[in-house]
């Protein structure tokens, strides 16, 4: 399988109860290697353009809200599959419904606040690397 980078976003839900080193290590005791990170506040212009895609969805207002209520660690990850291995880990958007020892079954809180999020193909990937890093701050 070939060698992917995909985003990872730690959203405000982990950061104010401290998780993110449980989530990180969740990605890479399954391979993935973090290769940037970053912790920063979003502006709503960040947060309405990084889920532009979602824009005429019903929860795009209250997802925007949520996203810049606190700190994310946004991070590159790495490793065969990535894309696909990232979302494994994360478990399904609804906590109801994630499987067993996901990030989103132990530490969701809701399908809003679940959490992390990462990109869904590597199209989307490409482009949500690029919303926050230079190639200069990604080292594999
Ligand atoms: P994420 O992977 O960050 O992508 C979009 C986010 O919208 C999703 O995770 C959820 O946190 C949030 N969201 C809120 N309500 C819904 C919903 N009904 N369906 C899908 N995503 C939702």
């Amino acid at each position: 399988m070939a060698v992917e980078r995909t985003l990872s976003i730690i959203k405000p839900d982990a950061t104010r109860r401290n998780l993110t080193g449980k989530i990180i290590t969740k990605f890479e005791e399954a391979g993935l290697k973090v290769v940037a990170s970053r912790r920063l506040r979003l502006s709503q212009a960040d947060a309405e353009a990084f889920y532009g895609v979602h824009k005429e969805r019903p929860f795009f207002k209250d997802l925007v809200s949520f996203m810049i209520s606190g700190p994310v660690v946004v991070q590159v990850l790495e490793g065969e599959g990535a894309i696909q291995k990232n979302r494994d880990v994360m478990g399904a958007t609804n906590p109801a419904n994630a499987a067993a020892g996901t990030i989103r079954k132990e530490f969701a809180e809701s399908i809003e606040a679940n959490s992390a999020h990462g990109s869904d193909a590597p199209e989307t990937a490409a482009n949500e690397i690029k919303f926050f890093f230079r190639d200069l701050d990604i080292v594999g």
